[in-house]
């Protein structure tokens, strides 16, 4: 969503700590915000949510999302799942790693097959952005993404994550980017994985037991054995959603277009029947990538907060959800340019069923 960049000289936070004195994280390295009824955690590495609780049915307080006990761990961990964190400065695959503006044409990395991902090597979700304000329950990370250091792309981006939490159970998340000095790829996205049971039902640790609402998406993208997508768009038949996930894969791994939602609606929500959490999504974004967890091999332990202490101490495959709120190519790639700033916020609220 691009709105001039004049109109944002409007936007003033009240309560903000200035730059100067911003308060360290807590000795676990995490800074935390809260209201009633929901408190989140942050680490700089990639802005990312380390933890999320919210209350289930019984009042009791569930960490809903996936993540690490060690802070520390997040960038030694060689599997980097892109765990709740920022993938930038273009988010999703870029088709044969290349695109052109104005006629000029980029190469970016080839590092998933002949495409690129996240923005290749030195994506914003493996860097330590800094933490520019915090109050009791609102923080903001930035972060400088000069030329080529997301390799092959130009110009600088400036681009800055606020996350907040309100005492009706809302999580809200308002990213900003701007690229001053040329036109360059620019699509971003929260990366937030999801088990709104914290691992605890003892019947099973597997996300189909979990319910998914999108009621604005008939229509979603095609795409090839590499999850590009194609350019086709396709309507779904009843009944057809299940196994959209590109090649051979388990489970869903593809994005969903949202269509003609009411102003203010929900345009997805996720729930779990058994801790009786529910998870309603708004966003400025025309859809999200839903992608359930088919390729985690087992191995990334689970935090403290959440499984059963016995059996489940791992994170298995299609035992999560990443929900992915972005934009898609309506052409080559999504392009900002000088004069523009990016305008990216979802929310999402929790409650019971
Ligand atoms: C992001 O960058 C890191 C660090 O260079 C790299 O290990 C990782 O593979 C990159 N992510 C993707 C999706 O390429
Ligand atoms: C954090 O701020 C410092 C000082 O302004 C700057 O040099 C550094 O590049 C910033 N880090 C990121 C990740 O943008
Ligand atoms: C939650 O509260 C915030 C702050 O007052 C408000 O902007 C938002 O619309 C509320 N969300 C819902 C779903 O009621
Ligand atoms: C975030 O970045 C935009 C430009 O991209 C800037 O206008 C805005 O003031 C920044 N906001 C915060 C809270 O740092």
């Amino acid at each position: 969503m691009r709105v001039p960049t004049i109109t944002l000289a409007l936007l003033v936070i009240a309560g903000l700590t200035a730059s100067r004195d911003i308060p360290k994280p807590g000795a676990d390295g995490r800074y935390t915000i809260s209201a009633t009824g929901i408190r989140a955690q942050f680490i700089p590495y990639g802005a990312t949510l380390t933890n999320l609780f919210v209350n289930d049915k019984n009042g009791k307080e569930v960490d809903v999302v996936l993540g690490y006990d060690d802070a520390t761990y997040y960038p030694k961990d060689t599997s980097h799942p892109t765990y709740n964190s920022i993938p930038g400065r273009y988010a999703n695959r870029i088709g044969k790693a290349q695109f052109t503006i104005d006629g000029k044409s980029f190469k970016t990395q080839k590092n998933d097959g002949q495409n690129t991902l996240h923005s290749g090597t030195n994506n914003w979700s493996y860097r330590v952005w800094n933490v520019t304000a915090v109050s009791n329950d609102l923080i903001t990370f930035s972060l400088t993404d000069k030329e080529d250091e997301s390799t092959g792309m130009p110009g600088l981006v400036n681009a800055n994550v606020t996350y907040s939490v309100f005492a009706n159970g809302t999580w809200n998340i308002r990213m900003m980017a701007n690229a001053p000095e040329t036109k360059t790829p620019l699509m971003l996205t929260h990366h937030t994985y999801f088990n709104l049971e914290a691992y605890k039902n003892p019947a099973t640790a597997l996300i189909w037991d979990h319910t998914l609402s999108i009621p604005y998406s008939k229509r979603y993208l095609a795409i090839d054995s590499n999850a590009l997508p194609t350019g086709n768009i396709l309507t779904a038949e009843a009944g057809s959603f299940r196994g959209n996930c590109g090649g051979s894969c388990e489970g869903y791994n593809g994005f969903w277009i949202f269509d003609d939602a009411p102003k203010d609606a929900a345009v997805l929500t996720l729930a779990s029947p058994w801790s009786g959490i529910k998870a309603g999504l708004r966003t400025n974004q025309p859809g999200a990538v839903l992608y359930t967890c088919a390729w985690s091999d087992g191995t990334a332990s689970l935090k403290k907060t959440q499984g059963t202490g016995i059996a489940k101490k791992k994170m298995e495959k299609s035992t999560c959800i990443a929900i992915e709120a972005q934009d898609y190519d309506r052409i080559d790639a999504q392009i900002t340019g000088p004069g523009e700033t990016d305008i990216w916020e979802s929310s999402w609220a929790f409650g019971t069923l």
